[in-house]
């Protein structure tokens, strides 16, 4: 092998360059340049010196992370250096957000105290009650969860002292704890319930069931089954890298706020119906399929360009999205207590047609993690605008970590893109009475 150095010719000005080239911890997989090498390359003294154009990031790096690896070919997720598959066999999420957070797996006193510390900051300030109770009824859950997260900042006014671990520590534990608890309260809220008080004895995601679905009965008893489900659910959705939300939880952490505000931040883009909101919107087109027989004529629809398959297609993978496999797993198990979903044949068949078809086979789309998550948080009784919000939960871990990580990278500065000016050159000012009607550019 030659030398790690990449050579450009800038043919209009006949220069030769030499740039190192860098590696991450799988060279195939992560070899890069630095942006900033390319400023060299100049016309003359007084050229800016050129610039990579990327719009949406298809091909740059904006960090080094030690977090997460995918390897969107083969299909590979880990967390840490271990394949998700495992993780979500033999952890539970609350392991996987310390390992997220720590870049290691606890040990069981690591655990213990872990999780006490989570369990015992579960509860939300008496003023949060009243501050949910100003939404609409019908307000959508994210909406409330975006808008009440933001808010504890003003709960939290240490937060903002991020360069001091133990405080950026202490609103961590408070971020994961509180989650389940903002988020059970807004399904309430919106069904016209009482809030049903977190608690404590219970695993985190037994109790978050228990702050969802417990009714007159003196302690609730989740299900195994769907406590286990939930928890591995939580687990495959902890952390996905630089996706749009988490780049989102960098960019806003980069100007130095207080965690509260970033998070509202992520959590906003998670939203969108592109990313986390996806899941939602999968259920909202199985239900206007409606039935197995017309699963063709809306594939007829997608490939004419008029609507999206939800829940198919992703920027990293191109190939089966390891987490999308794991949950048809789990959704088998859900339905043994649940009883099957009736819009589990439509997904099927819609899987089947769309894995044969030449126009998703050549495109590489495949199901992705939201596709079939949809269907076991109905059949778990979540109404659909709950599923955004049952992803934003876990992710929560995964942003924290990358916004820990972001902190203490020195190579990180606030978060600010160039861009390529297209618009018009210096003009004239023209007095109002002096201006013409002209044709919009
Ligand atoms: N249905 C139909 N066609 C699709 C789909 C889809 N779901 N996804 C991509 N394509 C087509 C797209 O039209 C394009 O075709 P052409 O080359 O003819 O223009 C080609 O496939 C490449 O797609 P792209 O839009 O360039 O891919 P991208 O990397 O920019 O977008 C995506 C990735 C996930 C936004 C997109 O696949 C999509 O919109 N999927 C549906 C929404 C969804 O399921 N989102 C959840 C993503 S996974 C979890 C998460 O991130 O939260």
């Amino acid at each position: 092998m030659g030398k790690d150095t990449l050579t450009i010719i800038d043919n209009r000005t006949g220069r030769t360059y030499e740039v190192p080239i860098f590696y991450g911890t799988y060279p195939k997989y992560g070899a890069a340049i630095r942006a900033t090498d390319l400023r060299q390359i100049k016309v003359d003294e007084d050229d800016f010196g050129l610039m990579s154009y990327d719009p949406a990031f298809l091909n740059t790096a904006s960090t080094r992370s030690r977090i997460t690896f995918i390897d969107g070919e083969r299909g590979i997720l880990r967390y840490r250096g271990y394949p998700i598959e495992v993780l979500a066999e033999r952890s539970t999420y609350l392991e996987v957000a310390y390992l997220l957070l720590h870049g290691e797996l606890p040990t069981r006193s690591q655990l213990e105290s872990w999780t006490h510390e989570i369990m015992h900051h579960t509860f939300i300030h008496e003023s949060i009650k009243k501050f949910l109770d100003g939404f609409h009824y019908d307000a959508h859950p994210m909406g409330m969860l975006i808008g009440t997260v933001g808010a504890l900042s003003t709960f939290y006014p240490e937060a903002k002292h991020i360069h001091d671990p133990a405080v950026r520590r202490r609103q961590i534990v408070r971020l994961i704890a509180k989650m389940p608890t903002i988020a059970a309260f807004a399904y309430r809220h919106s069904r016209g319930l009482p809030y049903v008080y977190p608690d404590n004895e219970l695993s985190y995601t037994g109790n978050f069931l228990n702050m969802l679905f417990k009714t007159t009965e003196l302690k609730y008893k989740p299900n195994p089954v769907l406590e286990r489900a939930l928890d591995v659910l939580f687990i495959l959705h902890a952390d996905h890298e630089q996706n749009c939300s988490t780049n989102v939880m960098r960019s806003i952490g980069s100007s130095h706020v207080d965690p509260y505000s970033a998070v509202a931040g992520a959590a906003a883009a998670l939203y969108g119906p592109l990313h986390g909101g996806a899941n939602e919107q999968v259920l909202r087109m199985l239900q206007e399929i409606g039935s197995k027989d017309r699963v063709p004529a809306y594939i007829r629809r997608v490939k004419a360009g008029e609507v999206l398959l939800m829940g198919f297609g992703h920027r990293v993978y191109k190939n089966y999205d390891p987490r999308a496999k794991i949950i048809k797993q789990v959704a088998y198990e859900v339905f043994e207590v649940t009883g099957t979903n009736p819009l589990l044949e439509i997904a099927l068949e819609l899987e089947r047609i769309a894995l044969e078809d030449e126009y998703f086979v050549t495109r590489r789309l495949y199901p992705n993690v939201d596709f079939y998550s949809g269907l076991i948080y109905q059949a778990m009784g979540f109404p659909v605008e709950m599923f955004p919000v049952l992803f934003a939960i876990p992710r929560t871990s995964g942003w924290l970590a990358h916004w820990e990580e972001m902190l203490q990278d020195p190579e990180q500065k606030i978060s600010r893109p160039r861009q390529i000016y297209d618009g018009p050159d210096v003009r004239d000012y023209v007095p109002l009475e002096e201006r013409e009607v002209r044709a919009p550019a």
